[in-house]
């Protein structure tokens, strides 16, 4: 595929993707020499999986971004046949990529994941400095064919690695290790010290600030209540003890109650604490992929503890179109943008969202949970989830504030990401075009709606 056969218009209008190819998790997001860099799992060949690079996106105002040239391709030492997801660091005034090699060796138990480093002097070429974390830098009781996404941080001027790793005949666990230079790496400890809910733990994310651990749970068991996801992601609030090398979970969560999401991480070096997760799942059809172009990241999100809950709110640089209270007629062409409602003793709610002829996708509020219907969205998504919600199209939230309920919905050509109380349902829809309408209906003692446009964007 060449850059003439990119359908620009085809693309989402401010969420990232690979312009062609595949990806799947954001990697190395950074704040480094005034931008932010957000780096993701990337196949420029297919709308499939493959052979794994690591494409590259900046931007000034998390809104706007800019692709660049491609960071890292497989054929180094340990990561042959892909380099996958990993984490970014600046230090000794330089930028530094931690990531996995893989390396397949015919599959199963031959497969070999290792840790390497790369470094760029600036931010975008990139020298691959080998392998730093080996097969033999596992405990006895590891297997070297899944360890995997290292996290990179530093804490009181020591460089620590959390590495997602799976126990012999047993499930994933997250070891942690430490090092002065980044090169020379110790292993500390079994930092969580307990398993994985599914056969293994994925990009692992440490955000000292918050005291919350982030992490892929890959195949746990479908819960009604949690996530029906064939992966999903969790989160844990706790405190690290560096002397002991461990994390004592306080209390936990799951990240997002959508369709779609998964491997999220935070921007390191940044004051402010921002994540950013992959707008997909595994193991489903991707509708785009007929414009050469498959998957997608989340808007970023700004995070935040209180009471041993994790709050989430939306980053989008925006400017207001027009205000209106609920009863008039909405406008029309609302497919890319951010909607913010505000309702005080919330009794009903339902939006449906681009609506056309015969699509629209409805959120409304049944019994204290937000429900989010795409059985009539568009483009069908079919997924490897057997469970009776996810066959009827359906993901659910509870419900956070009904006293004074806070509603943001960024809205982009193929997805809808829906906040409230802190807690977010993301999902891609494939409508046609034409689907453009929106339809509010809501019982409240005072409601304002207000819809913005994305600031340099239609
Ligand atoms: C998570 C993941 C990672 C791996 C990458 C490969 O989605 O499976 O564990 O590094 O994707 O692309």
């Amino acid at each position: 595929m060449t850059d003439n056969d990119l359908h620009v218009n085809d693309l989402p209008a401010f969420h990232i993707t690979g312009g062609t190819g595949w990806i799947n998790d954001p990697n190395g997001l950074v704040y480094f020499n005034g931008e932010y860099h957000v780096f993701y799992q990337y196949y420029p060949y297919d709308t499939k999986w493959g052979p794994m690079h690591w494409g590259h996106a900046v931007s000034f105002d998390l809104t706007n971004w800019k692709r660049l040239p491609i960071a890292l391709a497989p054929g180094g030492e340990g990561d042959k046949d892909g380099c996958f997801s990993g984490t970014a660091i600046v230090a000794f005034n330089k930028l530094y990529l931690m990531y996995t090699g893989f390396e397949e060796n015919g599959g199963g138990e031959n497969v070999r994941q290792v840790q390497c480093l790369a470094e760029s002097e600036d931010g975008v070429n990139f020298f691959k400095r080998g392998v730093v974390i080996g097969s033999d830098d596992l405990p006895e009781d590891f297997m070297p064919c899944d360890f995997r996404d290292p996290h990179v941080f530093c804490h009181d001027g020591i460089f620590y690695c959390l590495v997602a790793a799976k126990k012999k005949g047993g499930r994933g666990r997250l070891l942690l290790y430490r090092s002065d230079d980044l090169f020379k790496w110790t292993f500390l400890s079994d930092a969580l010290g307990f398993d994985s809910d599914g056969i293994m733990f994925e990009c692992p994310n440490y955000i000292e600030k918050l005291g919350l651990i982030i992490v892929g749970d890959q195949l746990p068991p479908p819960k009604a209540d949690g996530c029906l996801n064939v992966h999903s992601t969790r989160y844990f609030i706790g405190k690290m003890d560096f002397t002991a090398g461990k994390f004592i979970v306080e209390s936990e969560g799951i990240l997002d109650h959508g369709f779609d999401y998964y491997a999220p991480q935070s921007f390191a070096c940044c004051p402010e604490k921002i994540l950013i997760g992959w707008l997909n799942m595994w193991d489903r059809n991707v509708p785009s992929a007929k414009y050469g172009f498959a998957g997608m990241l989340t808007v970023p999100r700004k995070l935040s503890v209180n009471c041993g809950r994790l709050y989430q709110t939306p980053v989008v640089k925006t400017s207001k179109v027009y205000e209106t209270s609920v009863g008039k007629k909405l406008a029309d062409n609302a497919i890319i943008g951010v909607i913010e409602i505000k309702a005080d003793d919330l009794e009903s709610f339902e939006i449906k969202l681009r609506q056309g002829n015969e699509n629209f996708t409805l959120i409304s509020l049944v019994d204290g949970f937000w429900v989010f219907d795409r059985s009539k969205s568009g483009e069908a998504i079919v997924g490897a989830e057997k469970d009776e919600l996810s066959l009827a199209g359906i993901r659910k939230m509870p419900l956070g504030a009904e006293k004074h309920t806070s509603i943001s919905i960024v809205l982009d050509k193929y997805s809808i990401e829906f906040f409230e109380g802190g807690r977010v349902m993301s999902s891609t829809v494939y409508p046609p075009d034409n689907a453009d309408k929106i339809e509010l209906t809501v019982k409240a003692s005072k409601c304002t709606y207000t819809r913005y446009k994305v600031e340099n964007r239609s």
